[in-house]
This record gives C-alpha cells, structure tokens and sequence, in this order.
C-alpha cells in the first residue's frame, strides 16, 4: 500500500482549545482521524507525525524519502520563517502538498509569505481540516503503489 506522510509543525497539537475562531473547535486527533478514514478510501496508509521542533520536523522529512510517496505538511508558523524545511524538502524529492487550516492570505502580511511554497507541488488553505483531505487526494492521484 502507499504510505504518506502526514507532518503538522508548532502549536498544531493544540488544536481544538487554540484560537478556535481562527482554527476552530477540531482537535487534531480529530484530523489524525479524519486523514486515516480518507486515505483507507484512497488506498493509502497514513503515518501522522506532530512536532513544536524545527529539527524534528526535518528529520521526519528526511525520513521519508524511500519510504513515504508524498508528504502532506502544514508547518505552522515555521511556513513563514523556515528556510531549513524548505532546504529540506527540496532535498529529498517528494511530493509536498502545503495545508494551513485558516486563509493565511487573508491574514496579517507575514503570513502571506511561505518558505513552503516555492518547494511544494501546491497549497491548500482556508478550507478548515478538509484541506488535509484534499491534499490526500491530490497525493493518491499522483501516487502508485510502490
Ligand atoms: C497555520 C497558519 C500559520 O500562519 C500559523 O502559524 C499556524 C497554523 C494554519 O494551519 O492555518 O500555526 O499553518
């Protein structure tokens, strides 16, 4: 079975209680459920990773080449500062769809800038936790089995 990575950077583990009328009321092992449901229907195994670590989150990146078929990212704030994880993905050659929750073009200045973007295959934003879901799609339509 294809086997993506599903990476969520700083704070993301406070979904739920963090800011709900930015990022609403949905936990992130809610997302974490709503992903393995999603993929099961697409074929694809999903490997759920969170971390508040630049460090962490690269070395999951790292990790996935030769193992993941695609990595699903939202990098919190680390998007907008993280010329590492850009480094990072342009390193290992894998699809990377960029996923916020909120709009963050519709937001304040410094968060319309992403060090993501310019290495990933596209980005999702604004669409809540469905954009996990869409970004899952994607990664299935551009995947085969291994
Ligand atoms: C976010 C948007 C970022 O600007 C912010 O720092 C986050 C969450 C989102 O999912 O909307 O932590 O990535």
């Amino acid at each position: 079975m294809v086997s993506v990575l599903v990476l969520n950077g700083p704070n993301l583990n406070l979904l739920g209680t963090r800011q709900p009328e930015v990022y609403g009321a949905t936990t992130l092992a809610d997302i974490e459920t709503m992903c393995r449901d999603h993929a099961a229907t697409l074929g694809l195994d999903v490997v759920f990773v969170q971390s508040n670590h630049e460090g962490a989150l690269i070395d999951a990146i790292h990790a996935a080449k030769g193992t993941r078929a695609g990595v699903v990212l939202n990098a919190g704030a680390y998007t907008h500062t993280s010329i590492a994880l850009m480094d990072a993905i342009a390193s290992v050659e894998l699809p990377v769809v960029e996923v916020h929750l909120s709009n963050i073009h519709a937001r304040e200045p410094f968060r319309h800038v992403s060090y993501i973007a310019p290495v990933a295959i596209g980005q999702i934003c604004g669409f809540g936790a469905q954009g996990y879901l869409m970004a899952l799609d994607v990664l299935a339509a551009r995947t085969s089995p291994a």
